[in-house]
């Protein structure tokens, strides 16, 4: 407590805290620092308030693989295909770990939960178990279905936009609202309608994690802010301790309705996860929620942007749409079918890569990356943004163009080099299918039903973007006119 503490104790604490920190000399024989590294804060003022794009000039001077100091501690950033390739793909284990990062470690019992716990059983445990449930709630049939899950808020967002009467608004609260539903449907079978009040606290709970997670680097280079009071961060941990009790109450062991009940039961048998509580149950809900809400709604607004942006690519879309499904809606059984509204996805994800810097990862062990030695529980940086605007494979790359999505007889690309939007290997994107699967739902359908254009007088919408835990647009205002 400093208010508790003597000034002289306060100045001694300080001077060798900065003394430390000088002295605290760069590990041996990691990659380089880049310029600007200072005592106390590292690299942490140099990095701007564009840090994907001072990463983006550090490349170019110092290389695919350098050093950045943020406060006490070295953290390897790693750039471009073949450098994030290696350590993520072909040598995955041993960057499959995370990293002390205090706020997610606060946030998350220490790694109780999927995302931040470091390499080991358990994770790999929980991992397994997570893709066990989202492939049995995948395969259901029906309306309980995912599909139909996403189809009906599909519907009801179409429904919601009609409203506007072709006026221009502002759809990122009601993008929100869809994605969070499409996961709490799934999560714990509940959906909210737009302006519910319940929905209103649990999005002021989530934004409350996002911020502090965002500002997690900050704290780790300025520990005494971990002293704030913060108690509003785990309010999102009372809203889901809820919803376990509510499952508990009335789980039918015969007939898991979602993925809590998925959970419980398993609580309950530890057939697949040893030692699974209910408050693993707890924070892996919590992972679902955080990084399958922003990722996807931003993505779907990236893409909503850059089509009104672009009239002539939206025309090619709705030709597509009319020539394949006519007047009816799009199903997940026409996606093969759709290769130039696919590219618009894979592209938006290209340009605007909403994760750019994937979740931090952590060495396992001492690794050899070029002529550097990394140690073990080294922080490690894959800068997935540096893959999506490398000029070599994405010639001028802050150009939309679908097309290069597409080979020559207008079919996707399989699995194009330097494009890894969903990270890859070990810690690869748990809800990668059903993002797709939601994407490729909502973007159809919506397109199916309007067309997007700029409200009359105003500029076109600008890609500038907000760089907090995930990468989203600005807010933009649009006009859907019923086709
Ligand atoms: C991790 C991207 C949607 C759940 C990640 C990572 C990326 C990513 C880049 C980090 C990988 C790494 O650390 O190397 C995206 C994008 C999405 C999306 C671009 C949408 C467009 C979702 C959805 C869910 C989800 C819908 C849940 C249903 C997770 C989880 C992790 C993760 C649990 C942690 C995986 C681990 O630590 O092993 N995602 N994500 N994501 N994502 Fe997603």
């Amino acid at each position: 407590q400093i208010s508790g503490m003597t000034l002289q104790t306060f100045l001694v604490f300080c001077a060798a805290f900065l003394l430390a920190n000088v002295l605290l000399k760069r590990s041996r024989n990691l990659p380089p620092y880049p310029a600007g590294c200072v005592p106390v804060l590292g690299h942490f003022l140099a990095l701007g308030r564009a840090p994907p794009l001072k990463l983006a000039a550090w490349r170019r001077q110092y290389g695919d693989v350098f050093t950045v100091r943020l406060g006490m501690e070295d953290v390897v950033v790693l750039n471009g295909y073949t450098a994030i390739k290696d350590a993520l793909v072909d040598r995955s284990e041993l960057f499959a770990s995370r990293p002390q990062v205090y706020f997610l470690d606060l946030i998350t019992g220490n790694g109780k939960d999927m995302a931040a716990v470091r390499w080991g059983p358990g994770f790999r445990q929980r991992k397994r178990f997570a893709y066990t449930v989202l492939k049995n709630l995948g395969m259901k049939v029906g309306r309980g279905s995912m599909e139909g899950h996403i189809r009906e808020e599909a519907n009801c967002l179409c429904s919601r936009m009609a409203e506007y009467k072709g006026q221009p608004f502002d759809f990122a609260h009601d993008v929100t609202v869809t994605f969070a539903n499409v996961i709490c449907s799934m999560l714990f079978g509940k959906r909210y309608d737009y302006g519910d009040e319940t929905f209103q606290e649990l999005k002021k709970a989530i934004d409350a994690v996002v911020i502090g997670l965002a500002a997690g680097q900050v704290i780790s280079v300025f520990p005494f802010l971990r002293f704030v009071p913060g108690g509003l961060v785990f309010s999102l941990h009372h809203v889901l301790w809820e919803e376990i009790s509510r499952h508990r109450e009335h789980l039918d062991r015969k007939n898991p309705r979602d993925f809590l009940d998925f959970c419980l039961l398993e609580v309950d048998q530890q057939d697949k996860v040893e030692g699974l509580t209910e408050e693993n149950v707890m924070y892996m809900a919590m992972n679902l929620i955080l990084a399958g809400t922003e990722t996807t709604a931003g993505t779907l607004l990236w893409a909503l942007l850059y089509i009104t942006q672009n009239p002539a690519i939206q025309q090619k879309v709705h030709e597509e749409l009319d020539a394949v499904i006519g007047v009816s809606l799009p199903t997940l059984s026409h996606r093969p079918q759709l290769p130039y509204v696919n590219a618009c996805l894979l592209e938006t994800m290209r340009i605007r890569t909403v994760v750019p810097f994937a979740l931090p990862h952590a060495t396992t062990q001492d690794v050899k990356v070029r002529e550097f030695h990394i140690p073990k529980g080294t922080q490690v940086i894959l800068n997935l943004y540096s893959l999506h605007v490398d000029p070599t494979y994405w010639p001028d790359p802050e150009r939309f163009d679908p097309e290069r999505f597409l080979d020559a007889e207008g079919n996707i690309i399989n699995k194009p080099e330097s494009f890894m939007p969903f990270g890859g290997g070990r810690r690869v994107c748990l809800g990668e299918k059903l993002a797709r699967m939601e994407l490729f739902l909502f973007f159809s359908t919506l397109l199916q039903s309007f067309t997007f254009r700029t409200p009359e007088g105003t500029p076109p919408p600008n890609t500038d973007y907000v760089l907090g835990l995930t990468w989203s647009p600005r807010p933009f205002q649009v006009c859907a006119t019923p086709r």
